[in-house]
């Protein structure tokens, strides 16, 4: 297993938003994690990438017990977050922005698998190679959005947590986002996807998690799911 996430406590405050959450994703896999807003999805991801700590539960990345760890250790680990307001810098360029993704020192030692390149994200990102020297704020939703994530790949993540990407987007840039993610996880990144879209995670994942308030209330295959109509209606918006 890549990543396993077992019978994560977080609180805001008193407020207990995750109650015993687990989830796990293996080596390759895209795995979906759905419900409707303020479940705790967000929250699951920051969890996961040390941005908020967990009261209790466990994060092993591949085989490590990083509960706990600073962001910057967990990323250090491999774990790419691309998170759900995108953090382009709206004054930097497109190169510039990609450049801040770059681990440097002790970071870059790392033995991730999949290394990028600005040559590789052009390859995957054309429109960013034309436009290396155009600032963040120039760029459409869309466009922030792959830049966000070619900004991560440029940390060599093995594993990238993904939070709403195609949020606001309109439809055909939708699919592009869409298609990108799906060609980034055959070139070698496993995804743990957090969507509202619900065609395109159906499309994309291999297994679902589905969250109920603060906790989980489904995990099954795409097939698994499909055949149970009241458990789409239950967990998410129809
Ligand atoms: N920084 C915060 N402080 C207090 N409560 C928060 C904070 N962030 C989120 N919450 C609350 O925690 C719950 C889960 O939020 P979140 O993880 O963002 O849900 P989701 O991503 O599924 O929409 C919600 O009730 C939300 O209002
Ligand atoms: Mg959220």
């Amino acid at each position: 297993m890549l990543l396993e996430v077992n019978n994560l406590n977080t609180y805001y405050g008193e407020s207990h938003v995750l109650q015993d959450m687990s989830v796990a994703v293996e080596d390759g896999e895209i795995v979906a994690l759905l419900g409707r807003n303020g479940m705790g999805k967000t929250t699951t991801l920051k969890s996961i990438v040390g941005l908020v700590k967990p009261k209790s539960g466990t994060v092993i990345y591949q085989g490590k017990d990083v509960t706990g760890f600073p962001p910057y250790k967990v990323v250090r680990e491999g774990i790419g977050y691309v998170p759900e307001d995108r953090r382009i810098f709206p004054n930097l360029s497109v190169l510039e922005n990609l450049k801040m993704g770059v681990k440097h020192g002790e970071a870059a030692k790392t033995a991730t698998r999949n290394i990028w390149d600005f040559e590789r994200i052009f390859r995957h990102f054309p429109f960013m190679k034309a436009r290396t020297h155009q600032k963040g704020a120039l760029l459409s939703g869309g466009e922030q959005q792959m830049l966000a994530i070619g900004r991560t790949l440029m940390g060599n993540p093995d594993l990238l947590l993904v939070d709403e990407p195609t949020e606001g987007l309109a439809p055909v840039t939708v699919k592009e986002v869409r298609d990108i993610l799906e060609e980034i996880n055959k070139a070698g990144v496993s995804i743990l996807l957090v969507e509202h879209n619900l065609k395109v995670a159906m499309s994309l994942a291999n297994r679902v998690y589905l969250m109920g308030k603060a906790h989980l209330g489904f995990s099954g295959t795409i097939e698994e799911l499909e055949a149970q109509p009241d458990i789409r209606s239950k967990y998410l918006e129809v």
